[in-house]
């Protein structure tokens, strides 16, 4: 931690964790292989995050485009999770990291909703980080059904059209309670966002990083914040500005 300001931590960190299959194939494993270390990683950043002091920390962990890979990946990947979670929980409570989802739930098959379920219940009174995870989720599909529920509410007369604002849409997000994310990591080289948090990052910070989520840890992580720590975030203001505290 010496090289951070615990002060200037990002409250909000994002990440798209991207290469588990590069990894594999690059020591002529089974991708399934890449996604387990990968979840090794996932346990290592969220208990580090955590200990540092981050707010909330959001990982993409199934995208709504994921249910277009092989069915024995899609389903390979829906037990590594079901595994995660139901292994995380001592470990979330013993941290006060309370668990979340963000993503289209319905997509999800019963046996994992199940068990985000009572993870959600398990953790809910806890008070330290919040630690989200993205599962079939897609920003565009969010958005659309943000702007369905909020025509249904208008037609319904419970909105008029002149309320309508960016605070009041943002509240028809799946992320509704959190704030937007203050840095956003990929891994893995990619340099996109892949329809992750669209609406959510238009004043993020970008860290691509060229490494693959299986190889990314501690040190990579701090590197990541140290980073973030070093740019200025102006919102639209200029540099004298700030320096004003205007
Ligand atoms: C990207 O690697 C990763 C994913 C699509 C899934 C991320 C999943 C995990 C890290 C494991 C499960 C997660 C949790 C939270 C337990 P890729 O397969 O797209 O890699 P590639 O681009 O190199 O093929």
């Amino acid at each position: 931690m010496k090289l951070l300001n615990s002060e200037k931590l990002p409250r909000h960190l994002a990440i798209i964790m991207d290469g588990n299959g590069r990894w594999a194939r690059s020591r002529m494993l089974r991708r399934i292989v890449g996604h387990r270390q990968g979840v090794e990683t996932v346990r290592t950043i969220v208990e580090e995050c955590s200990t540092i002091g981050v707010s909330y920390l959001t990982l993409f962990a199934f995208s709504a485009e994921n249910w277009l890979r092989p069915k024995a990946e899609v389903t390979a990947l829906m037990s590594l999770l079901k595994k995660y979670i139901e292994l995380e929980v001592p470990r979330m409570m013993n941290n006060n990291i309370r668990f979340n989802v963000i993503g289209n739930r319905s997509d999800l098959p019963p046996h994992i909703n199940k068990a985000v379920d009572e993870a959600i219940r398990i953790t809910s009174g806890n008070t330290g980080m919040v630690l989200t995870l993205a599962l079939s989720y897609g920003s565009r599909q969010e958005i659309a059904a943000a702007a369905r529920r909020l025509a249904g509410d208008v037609a319904a007369g419970r909105i008029s059209e002149d309320e309508i604002d960016e605070r009041l849409f943002s509240g028809y997000l799946f992320t509704a309670e959190m704030p937007d994310p203050d840095l956003l990591i990929r891994t893995s080289g990619e340099m996109r966002i892949s329809n992750f948090l669209l609406w959510q990052l238009a004043y993020t910070e970008l860290y691509f990083v060229d490494i693959n989520w299986p190889e990314f840890g501690v040190r990579e992580l701090h590197q990541a914040l140290a980073d973030y720590q070093a740019r200025e975030r102006r919102f639209g203001r200029t540099s004298d500005q700030l320096q004003a505290g205007s």
